[in-house]
């Protein structure tokens, strides 16, 4: 987990007072540091790029603001967008159709028409969506979802690459369908398989991309077709507590890129990275609202709740929280962060140690760069909140909080009950 610096019992953040951020802003507000970004992505492609060419698809439904995709875009970055509002907002921040794969899964005609319309890349999840694509266009540039057989994830909501899974076609069925699809005249450049999201260790990816390298070949000598790229997917764990070991991506570039150079004639390995490039380059700063002692439990009552953040009530999952501006204050008590919307679920933190907390004290909330406004919502009629950008010492407003107006203009009442 990323420490961060104090001064004089402030939490630093980009160079910057969280606390003051907070302020200046109002809360919850997500404020991610530029820098940090920049140097995610960098080291994950230059970890795999000086054995292979590389194409970095970032996996933007982590984090799909159009400035956080305007960096990576300058950056050179390549997109995984997973619907066609993916692709449009990707389209929007400068990537052009050839830097975007479309890997849609359970995906309407209507959607496969749109992102063919678009000229985008698409890689086939199903037998039907070949077919159904095959009357649209098969000029278009594809790829195949493969199910390698192989799961992992930090929790069983994520895994997507073992047997039966909804997502991919069944590894057993791969070399099928690629001759149906030359037989329907596409000209499939590549093969993907994506194991899941936040997994621990090196050997699953080892052991999809032997499954790539097997249907690779296997594709080359029963059908003579050559493929140009393996896509190994995403799903590089990042640390979210205190002292967890980090994932060393030097080492699954070094093992992964070997097996393909030795075992192929593959020279472009292709990555879709989400969590690993935007998680710990943003906080969330919420707001105390309330101190509750009950006596069994104490709660810090927050403005954020699982509105703004719902990976800890939807997944179980652990961000580590400190007050910004108590960053060097002993801890006195345990307590559990929870936030205003009316269920009992809606918890950030549990059992927590931290400094004594008071009404208006700014809480920083770890790792909310992947998964976290992406997945927010306005549950509770509850306005998403802003996100800003903080870079050189400067913050920038980057998306403004919703409003209340924005909430409810798509609603109607019908006349007849006015
Ligand atoms: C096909 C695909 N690629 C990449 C990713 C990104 O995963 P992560 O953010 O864990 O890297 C996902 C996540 O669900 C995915 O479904």
């Amino acid at each position: 987990m990323r420490e961060f610096e104090n001064s004089g019992g402030h939490m630093i953040f980009g160079g910057m007072r969280a606390d003051e951020i907070a302020k200046k802003y109002g809360t919850p507000v997500y404020v991610t540091d530029e820098d940090l970004l920049r140097a995610n992505y960098r080291s994950v492609h230059n970890a795999f790029s000086k054995y292979m060419d590389t194409r970095v698809h970032y996996a933007c439904k982590a984090n799909s603001s159009l400035a956080i995709l305007k960096i990576l875009e300058q950056e050179g970055s390549y997109i995984d967008a997973v619907s066609v509002g993916e692709v449009i907002t990707c389209m929007k921040a400068g990537f052009d159709a050839s830097r975007i794969l479309y890997t849609g899964t359970s995906v309407s005609t209507h959607e496969l028409n749109e992102v063919a319309k678009l000229k985008v890349p698409i890689n086939i999840d199903s037998a039907s969506e070949l077919e159904r694509l095959a009357k649209i266009d098969t000029g278009m540039d594809i790829s195949v979802r493969i199910t390698p057989g192989v799961g992992s994830g930090h929790c069983d909501k994520v895994v997507t690459g073992a047997e039966g899974s909804k997502f991919g076609i069944p590894m057993d069925a791969a070399v099928e369908t690629y001759g149906r699809a030359l037989d329907l005249g596409f000209k499939p450049k590549g093969i993907h398989a994506h194991i899941g999201s936040g997994g621990y260790t090196a050997e699953p990816f080892m052991e999809s991309v032997s499954v790539l390298i097997e249907k690779t070949n296997e594709i080359k000598d029963e059908l003579g077709l050559e493929l140009q790229y393996i896509n190994m997917g995403g799903g590089f764990k990042v640390p979210y507590k205190p002292n967890e070991p980090e994932m060393d991506v030097e080492e699954i570039a070094s093992a992964v890129t070997d097996m393909i150079l030795d075992e192929t004639s593959v020279r472009t390995i292709a990555l879709e990275p989400g969590r690993y490039i935007v998680c710990d380059t943003t906080i969330l700063l919420t707001r105390c609202n309330d101190v509750k002692l009950t006596g069994i439990k104490n709660y810090i009552g927050v403005d954020a709740g699982f509105n703004t953040l719902i990976r800890p009530a939807f997944y179980g999952s652990y961000h580590h929280v400190a007050i910004a501006n108590k960053f060097n204050k002993a801890c006195e008590g345990k307590y559990d962060v929870v936030g205003p919307i009316c269920e009992s679920g809606d918890h950030i933190a549990r059992d927590r140690a931290l400094p004594a907390p008071e009404e208006g004290d700014i809480i920083a909330v770890y790792n909310a760069g992947a998964y976290a406004f992406s997945m927010s919502s306005t549950y509770n009629s509850r306005p998403r909140c802003r996100e800003v950008l903080v870079n050189n010492g400067k913050t920038e407003l980057i998306r403004d909080n919703e409003t209340m107006e924005d909430l409810l203009r798509h609603q109607v009442i019908p006349k007849r009950l006015l």
